[in-house]
């Protein structure tokens, strides 16, 4: 396995609370699904362009069982009541020689305290350390804290707005 399955960072978030930004294990299924439970039907949308209410098993093994090359998951994990519990992830998947796309998701009660960010920052590392030159992302256009999340990653960011879409890439120098 290549380290990326081992990457382990724990940080301080603007509110005193601790943030652990780790690799995606093959046994957090349930943990995963869990914080899925808790995303609002808003978040998933801005997510997955469209409504969801279940994944199959085979997109559920999609998620799951990553390879960390073509495919590299992290999950930002909190402790509540003293037992860690998944807040949000982003993931990459390489979609051509030194690309890849990016895709994040936070439970709504963890927004706005810095956890994207956290992911973005790690997940840059993450890509640059594979060889990765660019990051790209479809973002709906009205998905302003996803955009700002690009934006503050401080990377060099190219924005293409369609109607019903928001090409962003980022580059890893
Ligand atoms: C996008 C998402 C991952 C961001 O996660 P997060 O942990 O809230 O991100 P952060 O706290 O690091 O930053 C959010 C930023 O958006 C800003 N923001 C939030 N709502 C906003 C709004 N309505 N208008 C302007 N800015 C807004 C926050 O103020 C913050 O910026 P700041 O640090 O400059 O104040 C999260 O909102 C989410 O899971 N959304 C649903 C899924 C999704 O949209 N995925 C993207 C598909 S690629």
């Amino acid at each position: 396995m290549p380290q990326a399955a081992e990457y382990s960072a724990v940080e301080a978030l603007a509110d005193g609370r601790h943030v652990e930004i780790r690799a995606l294990k093959p046994d957090d299924r349930d943990a995963l699904l869990a914080a899925v439970g808790r995303t609002s039907a808003q978040s998933l949308y801005r997510r997955f362009f469209g409504a969801r209410r279940g994944f199959t098993e085979q997109e559920i093994a999609f998620f799951v069982d990553v390879d960390f090359v073509s495919h590299t998951a992290l999950v930002a994990s909190v402790e509540e009541d003293g037992r860690p519990v998944i807040a949000g992830g982003a993931r990459y998947v390489v979609v051509a020689p030194g690309k890849a796309e990016v895709a994040f998701a936070v439970v709504d009660e963890y927004h706005g305290r810095g956890i994207g960010a956290a992911l973005m920052r790690h997940l840059a590392a993450i890509a640059r350390k594979a060889g990765l030159k660019q990051l790209v992302a479809e973002v709906l256009p009205d998905n302003i804290p996803m955009l700002r999340v690009f934006e503050k990653s401080g990377l060099p960011l190219t924005t293409k707005r369609e109607p019903e879409v928001v090409h962003v890439r980022l580059d890893l120098g």
